[in-house]
């Protein structure tokens, strides 16, 4: 828990308060500043987590470089490279401001000295897990350890002001190794997803105190470091197959925007007796209960296949508006028939096979529309309450037994 170590707080009147958004610092970099809610809040802690080699350490010098560049001192506390490494990134992603201050340091007493006396607009600790407090006997990256550092810094950067960056790496099982109470600590938890052997990378906010959760950026890993990518639906679209059964592409909101992913489905005959579930980028138990659906409601004998899911591109939906996307896919391989290339699905799907109304239907379809969709196959409920442009033809279904008859 976060502690006050002052004591002359006193209570204010509401309207007496000031909170402008003036207070944050905008880094300059959109998709950044999107996954931080419009910029970094003043006194505010950004934890940030992904596998090693994603891009952790390249993404926050790219971000205090920018800072730097408009004549405020940062500083890049890292416990883990040398002076030299990372001089040999700054040179590569173009991170050379005086302005930008390395220290290499894992003394926790010592770091937090730094930090009073060069008095940075912006903290980055690379990584947490490399601090020690010497008033602690436990190695660096014990729990203990990992906790008692990351607390003291968050009292710092809140009582100072400055905003603070802890980099953190994840376990195999994807959390942040060390406390899983570092989550609760911060304001913000930013994570690195996606496929390590793609060359673009989805930063997003899971948690955020400051700005909408789910919230998503994507960059292109290049020689010069992270570039942003404009179009994610056209990225996330762009080795979409044409003519080929079990492709169904479904627009999912991560965070405020829109994006077009493409979900692929294999359902085959079972050859080993138990039936095979394997689903990446969905959650796998919603993926049986739509087979399950589609089984009782449509009367194909999904039960009884293995059924292997994936979201192309690595990315994570967990909408419940994807639910259409998903039951297109299978049944689309089921029947081994491609989907129509110019349709986008999406709505919620329940038990008894009813298709729910999402929200955000507007921008969905105009998103889909943007990229040359033609027809989408959506809630019944939602369309008599929305107006389409006339490129888009609305097909509305109240329940997955209706979506054969527009779905190829
Ligand atoms: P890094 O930021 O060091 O990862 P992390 O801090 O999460 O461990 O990124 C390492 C990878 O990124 C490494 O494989 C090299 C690659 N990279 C580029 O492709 N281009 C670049 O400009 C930079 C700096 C790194
Ligand atoms: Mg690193």
């Amino acid at each position: 828990m976060v502690q006050r170590t002052d004591s002359d707080a006193v209570p204010l009147p509401i309207d007496a308060i000031e909170a402008d958004e003036k207070d944050r610092i905008v880094v300059g970099i959109e998709e950044v500043d999107r996954v931080l809610g419009g910029g970094i809040v003043a006194g505010s802690a950004v934890l940030i987590g992904g596998d090693p080699g994603i891009g952790k350490s390249t993404l926050l010098m790219q971000v205090v470089e920018r800072i730097a560049a408009t004549g405020k001192r940062v500083l890049y506390v890292s416990g883990e490279e040398s002076a030299r490494q990372i001089k040999m990134r700054g040179t590569r992603i173009g991170a050379l401001s005086s302005n930008l201050l390395i220290l290499i340091e894992t003394s926790l007493e010592a770091i937090q000295q730094q930090v009073k006396e060069v008095n940075p607009a912006v903290v980055v600790i690379d990584s947490i897990q490399t601090l020690y407090s010497s008033a602690y006997s436990s190695a660096p990256g014990s729990v203990t350890q990992v906790r008692e550092a990351s607390e003291r810094l968050i009292i710092q950067s809140k009582q100072s002001g400055v905003p603070l960056f802890l980099i953190g790496h994840v376990t195999k099982d994807g959390s942040i190794a060390g406390p899983r109470v570092l989550e609760h600590m911060v304001d913000t938890v930013l994570y690195f997803e996606g496929d390590s052997g793609l060359s673009f990378r989805i930063v997003r906010a899971v948690k955020n105190r400051y700005g909408p959760t789910n919230e998503i950026g994507v960059f292109e890993m290049r020689e010069g470091g992270l570039c942003e990518v404009a179009n994610p639906s056209a990225l996330f679209l762009s080795e979409r197959p044409s003519g080929v059964a079990g492709s169904a592409v479904t627009a999912s909101m991560e965070g405020t925007r829109p994006i077009l992913v493409e979900v692929q489905s294999l359902v085959s005959e079972t050859s080993m007796g138990i039936p095979r579930r394997t689903a990446i980028g969905v959650d796998h138990n919603r993926v049986s209960l739509l087979a399950a659906v589609i089984d009782r409601v449509c009367g194909f004998p999904l039960a009884s296949r293995d059924i292997f899911i994936n979201v192309a591109g690595g990315v994570k939906v967990a909408e419940p508006a994807i639910d259409l996307a998903i039951v297109s896919s299978l049944t689309s391989s089921f029947l081994n028939r491609p989907v129509d290339f110019g349709t986008l699905v999406f709505g919620e799907v329940g038990l008894t096979g009813e298709v729910r109304g999402v929200g955000q239907v507007q921008s969905r379809v105009k998103e889909a529309g943007r990229m040359g969709f033609t027809r989408a196959i959506l809630p019944r409920s939602v369309v008599r309450d929305h107006t389409f442009e006339k490129e888009m033809t609305p097909l509305g279904i109240a329940n997955v037994g209706e979506l054969v008859e527009y779905l190829f």
